[in-house]
């Protein structure tokens, strides 16, 4: 694994390990205050992450791309200020919706342009497959 996809998985890793902290830290307080913050980091930090690393590995063609790494950056940054500012969301201080509102739209327009990265290298890709496997068409 290299290039966007061992950057996605390193991302993953790190909150996989963030994101349970804060679930034991939960369960050990018996304050399940943080229960948001704790589920986006596990599913949108360490699953999602893990996802997109899969997939680059899967389709390198994909992870070379200037718009992978577009989307590697704009997801590392703003999960960042998700996650911060859920947290300090769920500990009582609604005054940050704004910032939470921002990185929000910031990783859809991340995972937007996953979908096209994504798509058109896959369409692109399986055309080739059958050319390359002398397969007639
Ligand atoms: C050390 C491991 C973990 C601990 C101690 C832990 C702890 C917790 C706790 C205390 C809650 C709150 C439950 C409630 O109030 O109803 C919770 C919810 C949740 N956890 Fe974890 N968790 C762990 C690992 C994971 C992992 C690995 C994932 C996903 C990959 C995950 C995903 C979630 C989700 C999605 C919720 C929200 C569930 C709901 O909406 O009801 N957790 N966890
Ligand atoms: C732009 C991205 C996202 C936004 C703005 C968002 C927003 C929200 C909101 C407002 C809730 C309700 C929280 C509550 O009732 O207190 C929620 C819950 C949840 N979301 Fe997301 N979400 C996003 C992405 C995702 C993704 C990508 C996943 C899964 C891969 C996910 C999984 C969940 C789960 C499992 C819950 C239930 C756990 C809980 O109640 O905290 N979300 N989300």
């Amino acid at each position: 694994m290299s290039g966007t996809a061992r950057n996605f998985f390193t991302l993953a890793i790190i909150y996989s390990l963030l994101g349970m902290m804060l679930g034991l830290s939960m369960a050990m307080s018996h304050d399940h205050a943080q229960m948001p913050t704790h589920a986006h980091i596990m599913v949108l930090g360490w699953l999602m992450s893990a996802i997109f690393a899969f997939f680059y590995h899967l389709v390198p063609v994909a992870g070379r791309s200037i718009l992978a790494k577009v989307h590697f950056w704009l997801a590392a940054v703003s999960t960042v200020g998700m996650f911060v500012g859920l947290f300090v969301l769920y500990g009582g201080n609604p005054a940050i919706e704004p910032v939470l509102g921002v990185a929000s739209l910031g990783y859809f327009a991340a995972t937007f342009i996953f979908a096209f990265v994504a798509l058109s290298a896959l369409w692109r890709t399986s055309a080739k497959v059958p050319v390359e496997q002398g397969a007639v068409r």
